[in-house]
């Protein structure tokens, strides 16, 4: 097994290996499921901790890809989820619950633009439906896309070493240049540009710039809000930032973990639903529309989002103190409730962050640190006391590590790597972070 288990950790320990093992064999990807996340099988979470085979308790800074803002297993959401499971059978044979109704309501409130609601379990679901619509809409095929949007076939973004055989061909990816969605949209008529507001790299200004071209070529907008609609603010990045997308897509936080997800906005352009078919057969499940329903109540007077933001401004803090310390090039920056982590020199970002792991906190390169509500102070201080013991022993697995200081560079070849964006759109708009 190869594995990045840092040797001589408890992880790494034979009763570790055979859960890994026995993971592989039947259901494990070893590329996406262990070496780019966490090389661990895992039994149960609450709040902001999680448990492995071994009994071994880590951290999780990441809310669980998103999903759980609240932290795992939040109360008030699992007994509002469980007792209505019980009391209304938790599955009807119309797709059209009380509850479903009541949370189109509530997003509307939330988010002005939110006309008309329609709902899926995943966030793939979610984009591939806003694009549908957008289509069906406009009655035109091109759809112009920046950022990650899910591994549905219409828009899968050409990482290294992934090839691309059924990228559909009218979705085209700009990669956050707005000069390319110039031209491109300037060849052949756009149904719609869909973006992920990447935060950290590209400001409000550019999401502005953005709403003109789109509107000046006569495009729907559509906001990918899955990471961002309950974590830059409850109201989504648009909603702060002032943008007026056509449509927006949900999902993380949205039900505290269930598998919910929407596509929101203009009534006109959720109407064109009318002309294709997007039903699923999972609207008929009650327990995570009630589980949404508890989750917007639990976030809707900001104190959960202002512990996030605590936290992670802690860590921002913490982290970036570290790396001054011990004089390495890297950056934790941005905006507090999703902040990015960016190291000049990127292999000694992948082994600081197993050395984390093997110490009990969870988090990646490359992946966002998202923490949830339910992290404790005591959680920040001795996940800053590992980042002090971890960062030496990374540097001591490397060679040699480069002396490159350029935040600039740095983030150029990170957002590439991560989100596919161009260098030329990062060196026009990223707004370097002064620690280094
Ligand atoms: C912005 C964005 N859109 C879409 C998705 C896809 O969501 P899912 O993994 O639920 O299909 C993600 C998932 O990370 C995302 O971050």
């Amino acid at each position: 097994m190869s594995t990045n288990i840092p040797s001589g950790t408890v992880a790494a320990s034979d009763r570790h290996r055979s859960a890994l093992g026995r993971a592989l064999r039947v259901t494990a990807s070893e590329k996406w499921d262990l070496n780019r996340r966490f090389p661990v099988v895992m039994t149960r979470a609450s709040g902001a901790h999680v448990w492995d085979t071994n009994e071994k308790q880590y951290v999780d800074f990441t809310s669980c890809s998103g999903a759980a803002p609240l932290g795992a297993g939040y109360e008030p959401v699992v007994a509002h989820a469980a007792a209505e499971m019980r009391r209304t059978g938790g599955i009807l044979p119309g797709p059209l619950s009380v509850h479903r109704v009541e949370l189109a309501e509530r997003l509307a409130e939330i988010f002005p633009i939110a006309e008309r609601t329609m709902f899926f379990r995943t966030g793939s679901c979610a984009t591939s439906a806003a694009v549908r619509l957008a289509r069906a809409f406009t009655g035109v095929n091109r759809v112009l896309t920046s950022g990650y949007h899910g591994w549905h076939d219409w828009q899968l973004q050409d990482r290294p070493g992934m090839g691309l055989p059924n990228r559909d061909r009218d979705s085209l990816d700009f990669r956050y240049h707005l000069d390319l969605l110039d031209e491109f949209a300037s060849i052949e008529r756009v149904a719609a540009v869909i973006v992920t507001p990447e935060v950290n790299f590209f400001p409000p200004d550019y999401h502005q710039e953005l709403q003109r071209l789109v509107h000046r070529h006569g495009a729907l907008l559509i906001i990918d809000e899955v990471m961002t609609g309950f974590r830059y603010a409850f109201g989504g990045y648009h909603g702060a930032v002032g943008l007026a997308p056509d449509l927006i897509t949900l999902s993380k936080g949205l039900a505290n973990g269930m598998a919910l997800s929407a596509v929101a906005g203009r009534a006109d352009v959720l109407s064109a639903g009318e002309k294709t078919y997007m039903g699923n057969t999972y609207q008929r499940e009650v327990t995570p529309f009630a589980a949404a329903l508890s989750t917007l109540e639990a976030l809707r007077d900001g104190t959960a989002l202002a512990r996030m933001r605590e936290v992670g401004e802690q860590l921002i803090r913490g982290l970036n103190a570290v790396f001054a310390n011990r004089q390495v090039a890297a950056w934790a920056f941005a905006w507090p409730t999703m902040f990015d982590v960016v190291f000049a020199n990127a292999e000694l970002g992948q082994m600081f962050f197993q050395q984390m792991w093997a110490r009990g906190f969870l988090m990646q390169y490359g992946g966002r640190f998202m923490p949830s509500a339910a992290v404790s102070n005591a959680d920040v201080k001795a996940a800053v006391e590992a980042a002090a013991e971890a960062l030496p022993a990374a540097q001591s697995q490397l060679d040699s590590c480069d002396d490159e200081h350029d935040p600039l560079a740095a983030a150029i070849r990170f957002a590439g790597e991560h989100f596919v964006a161009s260098p030329e759109a990062v060196r026009r708009w990223f707004i370097a972070p002064a620690q280094g």
